[in-house]
């Protein structure tokens, strides 16, 4: 999807499909012209009552081709809802409207539209205007999103163009190129969510990893093959993918466009392509669910996207512990000890508990990048459903610092990361009689103590765990992956 930045009045500007708001129960001043052309059609919608009041909602208008000569088709007249500073709007509220808009216009036949903010304007201190563009194009481009790779009657968007029509069109040039880029990194990561196991294996990862490298000369990707695992001594990721025919890959990508001396942030992300939950095999019901378990790793991926697409500063690391877990006479069983590549020995009580197995080795194989910051992405623990819900990501961190930015940029980004306890307290439930650290820690705050598990790897860099088993994906009849935490971690880097 292509986005322009410009300037203009409504009747001269030639588009398909003209978006115009009305906030505060009065139109602003685009829809104030088009009224005045349209003998009172807009505010006769107004007048109706038909257009309800609470943001987001929307009615179409169909322009008559005479008397009048407008150049448009059609006209979106979006409620802007109510504000108490005139037309001040939260990011929130702005993102609420695009999203509402977009959503009808893609389902429409337009195949451009142009957006005429006129004075609306956002309560954030400073960028205003390149924030709402950042937003805008966001909106548009995860709208554009269908899954189509293996459903042959889905309709795709016409919409291939979208002005965005305001008085600062240079800050909003900026801001536009900005979200189109975080959208299609949400889009690619949501994408490689849904794709099935049976496509989406871990050398399918490997070579998704190829092909962004190739068509980005910043970014190079190596392939760490199993037997390569083997002499760094990965035993607990090997673990892992014992009972597959799927061999596991950690796949690591370096995007370098900063100074050269400047130290990298490191990405790390679970990468289970199908979570059977091994010899400790899940029950069946919704565990189709488990092709969503590579998420973290489809984040980390959309993230680089968005890096490599916006041309990003920035000097990062991605590692993707990639692997399948399934039940077979080689897999690994209840009771097993293996070795991981830290030397910490793992007693694998449960099967199941595999996601903190994985990244535990590729947690110390970051070491070697001497990083910044390391974040960990994952699905993790059902626990962390249970304690906060589909809304919130869960936080842990080993420094304050890197939790708060991670805070802060999750709520710029409307893409909230709620802070859980890393307390030492924790920690006995992970002891063992037969190895240095056992794999779960029984029933009581289980998304804690896996996080406690990751916490024994990470001793050596500022590092923060990301638990999204709540957020990656929705049940139900919008079954799906929901693109989190790329706009997060985006959001992060870009800070830093
Ligand atoms: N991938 C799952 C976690 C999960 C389950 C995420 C359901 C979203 C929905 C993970 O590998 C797992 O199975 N965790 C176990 C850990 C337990 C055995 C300690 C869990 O949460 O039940
Ligand atoms: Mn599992
Ligand atoms: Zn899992």
């Amino acid at each position: 999807m292509d986005f322009l930045a410009k300037k203009g009045s409504i009747s001269k500007i030639k588009t398909q499909c003209a978006v115009v708001f009305v906030i505060n129960g009065k139109l602003l001043d685009s829809a104030k012209e088009l009224d005045a052309q349209l003998c009172g059609a807009l505010s006769s919608v107004l007048k109706s009552g038909d257009l309800e009041k609470s943001a987001g909602k929307t009615a179409w208008i169909s322009v008559p081709s005479s008397p009048t000569k407008l150049p448009y088709e059609r006209i979106l007249l979006v409620q802007a809802g109510s504000t108490t500073n005139t037309n001040t709007l939260s990011s929130l509220q702005w993102q609420k409207i695009t999203a509402a808009a977009a959503a009808h216009i893609s389902n429409s036949k337009a195949k451009d539209a142009a957006v005429f903010c006129d004075s609306l304007t956002l309560t954030t201190d400073g960028h205003a205007a390149r924030e709402m563009a950042t937003i805008l194009a966001q909106s548009f481009v995860k709208s554009s999103y269908r899954y189509t790779t293996t459903k042959t009657d889905v309709k795709t968007p016409l919409l291939k163009k979208v002005s965005y029509v305001c008085n600062d069109t240079k800050n909003a040039k900026l801001g536009l190129a900005q979200g189109a880029a975080i959208g299609l990194g949400i889009n690619s990561a949501r994408e490689l969510g849904n794709l099935p196991g049976n496509i989406c294996t871990p050398s399918y990862l490997a070579s998704e990893a190829l092909s962004l490298a190739k068509a980005n000369p910043k970014l190079s990707t190596k392939i760490v093959t199993e037997k390569q695992m083997e002499k760094l001594g990965m035993g607990s990721l090997l673990s892992v993918s014992r009972g597959s025919d799927e061999e596991a890959k950690l796949i690591v990508m370096e995007y370098r466009n900063a100074a050269k001396t400047a130290k990298p942030h490191v990405l790390v992300g679970k990468g289970i392509t199908f979570d059977t939950g091994g010899i400790s095999l899940k029950p069946g019901a919704a565990m189709d669910e488990m092709k969503f378990d590579m998420c973290g790793a489809a984040s980390v991926f959309g993230a680089m996207h968005a890096l490599v697409a916006m041309k990003a500063p920035v000097n990062v690391v991605a590692i993707v512990a990639a692997a399948e877990n399934m039940p077979s006479g080689r897999a690994t069983k209840p009771g097993d000890v293996v070795t991981s590549m830290s030397g910490q020995t793992i007693e694998v009580l449960n099967t199941d508990a595999e996601g903190r197995l994985v990244l535990c080795d590729a947690l110390t194989y970051a070491e070697r990048f001497k990083p910044k910051s390391v974040v960990d992405v994952a699905t993790l623990t059902g626990a962390c459903v249970i304690a906060l819900g589909s809304h919130a990501t869960g936080l842990y961190s080993n420094d304050e610092k890197l939790a708060t930015a991670l805070l802060e940029a999750g709520k710029q980004a409307q893409d909230k990361a709620w802070q859980m306890p890393l307390w030492d307290e924790y920690q006995k439930q992970l002891d063992s009689n037969f190895a240095d650290i056992a794999n779960i820690g029984g029933r009581e705050a289980g998304s804690v103590t896996a996080a406690c598990f990751l916490s024994r790897f990470t001793k050596k860099y500022p590092w923060a765990h990301l638990d999204i088993a709540g957020t990656a994906w929705m049940s139900g009849a919008r079954k799906g992956a929901t693109g989190r935490p790329v706009g997060l971690l985006v959001e992060y880097l870009l800070n830093n």
